[in-house]
């Protein structure tokens, strides 16, 4: 982990907030480099779960909302438990569930003192204040999910969705974590990407499409290049299901620090729409409360875990193996010398060219080895390289990241070599 986060800093992916302040507890900024390969993420999420779906939706609902949205949802109290943590792996429990704290150290943390935080009053829900003269108390929100539910009839009456069908969203969610820690991996403010997928109230459909959702989201990180033997699904125990959820699994991901939650799949029954009183009436005119299935990822814990996944290191050199589609750069040209101006033209034009499409690189400082390895360090697929070669017969050569081997192709075909390998 300590080598993950050094590069992170080093080459501009992720930041402590407010540094130059001494930072504050649970909160990261995204350099250059984060903000692409976080952005990447996001893009290929939409693409998967809205752009080629005919039955999901998206939406951008605002952050902060109608506080009686939280009452409802039963966040308020749902959240305002006194509660411990285990130090060792950040499960919480209640502070008065002493048998099922003592249970844990003894399944979890065998021959351990289990180890615990001070017990807090504790909402996770964040709180501020608006307004000139009489401040209002806000919530800022706990998950995204709500601002699917309160447009449920918004999207049914200006779209033409019919059950089943799904609404999808990403977006920033606050919560007063007791202990933000492992990098960005549990923070105070962070993004969700979710699904919230509405059915007919039946055990069988939620199953089924339990099911199918489970396999759709492992399906989607593996096909980014996780590796899934470092994948697994592991199922909610009934103590441990948030008060919305009927049944939960996780995706989890082996991290440096133990296998570790990085996506929930839920079963939330009709406890959203029940509690906001909003019903469906299908074709026939039955009226009805669907439930939903949702699944809920974080894009910075996804962040996190594709930079962990890519992670290599040899003797010769450091690699970020990411998938092309994720890579902050997809290319970067280099003149193969700084001082030949005939180069640096042809180099600039394939740059600028490159650029009108993807996010590229250009570097002509010192010697070409240094800036690949440079280049791999970040995770760039392809180094471009102008060289004398180049003035007689117009090709460059294209280094592959993963594998070093070079290729030699005319200028006017590396826009389409790289459009095949991505
Ligand atoms: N709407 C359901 C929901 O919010 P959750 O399991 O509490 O469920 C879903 O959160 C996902 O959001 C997690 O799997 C994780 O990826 C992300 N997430 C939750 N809390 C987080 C935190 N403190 N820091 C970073 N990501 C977090």
């Amino acid at each position: 982990m300590d080598e993950i986060v050094a590069l992170a800093k080093r080459r501009g992916f992720i930041y402590p907030s407010s540094e130059i302040y001494g930072g504050i507890s649970g909160f990261w900024d995204y350099g250059p480099l984060g903000v692409e390969l976080k952005k990447n993420i996001k893009k290929e999420w939409w693409r998967s779960m809205v752009q080629q779906r005919t039955d999901v939706v998206g939406i951008d609902a605002a952050i902060i909302m109608n506080p009686k949205v939280w009452e409802t949802s039963g966040h308020v109290e749902a959240f305002a438990d006194a509660l411990v943590e285990c130090k060792a792996c950040h499960k919480r429990f209640r502070a008065d569930k002493k048998e099922e704290i003592k249970e844990h150290g003894k399944k979890e943390h065998p021959g351990m003192e289990i180890d615990l935080t001070e017990a807090r009053n504790f909402n996770l829900l964040v709180t501020a204040q608006f307004g000139v003269v009489d401040k209002e108390e806000v919530y800022l929100r706990g998950e995204i999910t709500q601002g699917a539910f309160v447009n449920f009839r918004n999207v049914l009456d200006s779209t033409r969705v019919k059950i089943p069908f799904g609404i999808a969203q990403i977006g920033k969610a606050f919560r007063n974590e007791i202990t933000p820690g492992n990098f960005t991996y549990r923070s105070r403010e962070f993004e969700q990407m979710e699904l919230e997928f509405f059915i007919k109230p039946e055990d069988k459909e939620g199953k089924k499409w339990f099911d199918y959702w489970k396999q759709e989201r492992f399906q989607w990180y593996k096909i980014l290049g996780i590796n899934d033997k470092k994948l697994r699904f592991r199922k909610h125990e009934p103590t441990e299901l948030a008060h919305y959820a009927k049944t939960a699994e996780d995706i989890e991901y082996e991290a440096p620090f133990g296998w570790s939650e990085l996506e929930g799949i839920h079963n939330r029954g009709d406890w959203d729409l029940s509690k906001h009183k909003l019903q469906y009436k299908d074709e026939t005119g039955q009226e009805y409360t669907p439930w939903v299935v949702e699944t809920s990822g974080g894009a910075d814990r996804s962040t996190l875990f594709f930079l962990i996944d890519a992670y290599q290191k040899t003797d010769d050199r450091i690699l970020l193996k990411l998938h092309p589609k994720l890579a902050p750069y997809k290319a970067a040209v280099f003149p193969l010398l700084a001082n030949k101006p005939d180069l640096i033209d042809i180099a600039k034009k394939i740059y600028d060219n490159l650029r009108k499409r993807w996010m590229v690189a250009w570097d002509d400082r010192g010697n070409i080895g240094k800036r690949y390895a440079y280049q791999d360090e970040v995770g760039t697929p392809w180094c471009i390289t102008v060289d004398f070669e180049t003035q007689e017969n117009s090709t460059v050569t294209i280094r592959d990241r993963n594998s070093t081997d070079q290729i030699r192709v005319k200028i006017d075909q590396i826009e389409k070599e790289l459009q095949k390998n991505l």
